[in-house]
């Protein structure tokens, strides 16, 4: 039995859902992971995740698709950028064939909470790992929590792709060799300030220039960037301080395969977004967000318009989703089912 959700005005926050997963790491293993109704953790005051932000999190989501089953979407390639994070940070790997399972547990156990077909609502999971245990000089912990929790979702547009205006900051979420390629919470409490500063001033968010020059975009609040060229050519940044977004990768490759664009991944510069007729931002949370225009500083910057959605993003964001219900053909290996 599915919950009693009002799907359509669902939106993008904390539900408290049934079963979490956890698995601890202590004498250098994981446990056997078990799923939990508690969704409390109780840690010692000494935890390195507290003090000094020794964490890694992800983010994905499942999928009702029109048969009734469900689809989780490349699962494998969050397992592996969770594995990158952990390297960063110094934090035990937790292995692909634990992490995918691990997913599979939560939802099979949280079906109740999975939107039905058609709502464009979804299962995001947030599977995290913290440093823990007593310790309080700047070192590694001596344990560690990974788990994974779920939260319905509503879908990002309701009623149809609607381009957003964004804002370029003048901070920085990362620094040059830092840890903005990894998924972890300091990135995040970094962006709190110039996200707040951006939605204050009517933007959806903020946009972050590459940290050394402050002269090409790097990403675009929690989401990646991507342009289309008045020639059809799909750009999007290459940089070390950027989240390789699995949307954008996912990108990349449809926009080659099945539209038959050139692709590059390359320095996009603020100040020539002219050679752009559409942009987007992309990400789990934000699907496909069309960009409708960038201020930066002085002047406003409009892409193919404020209000409509130009029609190769359109392509992008229909052939995306539609492998993510299953109503599309995915390349192979990029649905997992949950059965
Ligand atoms: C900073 C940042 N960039 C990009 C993305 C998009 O990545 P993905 O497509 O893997 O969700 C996210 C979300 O995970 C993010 O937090």
């Amino acid at each position: 039995m599915t919950k009693n959700i009002d799907w359509q005005n669902l939106g993008f926050g904390y539900i408290k859902t049934d079963y979490r997963y956890i698995a601890y790491w202590k004498n250098g293993k994981w446990s056997k992971g078990e799923l939990t109704q508690d969704n409390t953790l109780h840690i010692s005051e000494g935890s390195t995740a507290l003090h000094y932000g020794q964490q890694c999190f992800e983010g994905l989501k499942a999928y009702r698709c029109k048969d009734g089953s469900i689809n989780l979407f490349r699962p494998d390639q969050n397992a592996l950028r969770m594995q990158r994070s952990c390297q960063r940070l110094l934090m035990p790997e937790v292995p692909t064939e634990m992490f995918i399972d691990a997913c599979k547990q939560v939802v099979k156990a949280n079906q109740e909470w999975l939107a039905p077909y058609g709502t464009g609502a979804t299962l995001y999971l947030r599977p995290f790992m913290i440093g823990v245990g007593d310790n309080v000089g700047v070192n590694p912990a001596p344990e560690y929590i990974f788990s994974i929790f779920c939260c319905p979702v509503g879908a990002y547009f309701k009623g149809g792709l609607k381009p957003t205006n964004f804002l370029v900051s003048n901070y920085d979420r990362a620094a040059p060799q830092g840890t903005g390629a990894a998924k972890v919470g300091g990135n995040y409490a970094a962006s709190l300030y110039p996200g707040k500063e951006a939605k204050a001033h009517g933007f959806g968010d903020c946009i972050y220039l590459d940290p050394t020059t402050h002269t090409k975009i790097e990403e675009v609040g929690s989401a990646n960037f991507f342009g289309i060229t008045q020639d059809n050519t799909f750009i999007t940044p290459l940089s070390p301080s950027i989240l390789p977004s699995i949307t954008k990768y996912s990108l990349l490759y449809l926009a080659k395969e099945r539209l038959g664009l050139e692709t590059k991944e390359g320095d996009v510069y603020i100040d020539q977004l002219d050679q752009f007729k559409e942009a987007g931002a992309c990400g789990t949370a934000a699907v496909i967000t069309p960009i409708g225009g960038i201020q930066y500083g002085d002047n406003f910057h409009v892409f193919y318009s404020e209000t409509e959605v130009g029609e190769v993003t359109t392509k992008l964001y229909n052939e995306l989703v539609g492998i993510q219900f299953g109503d599309v053909e995915a390349p192979e290996g990029w649905i997992v089912k949950v059965d």
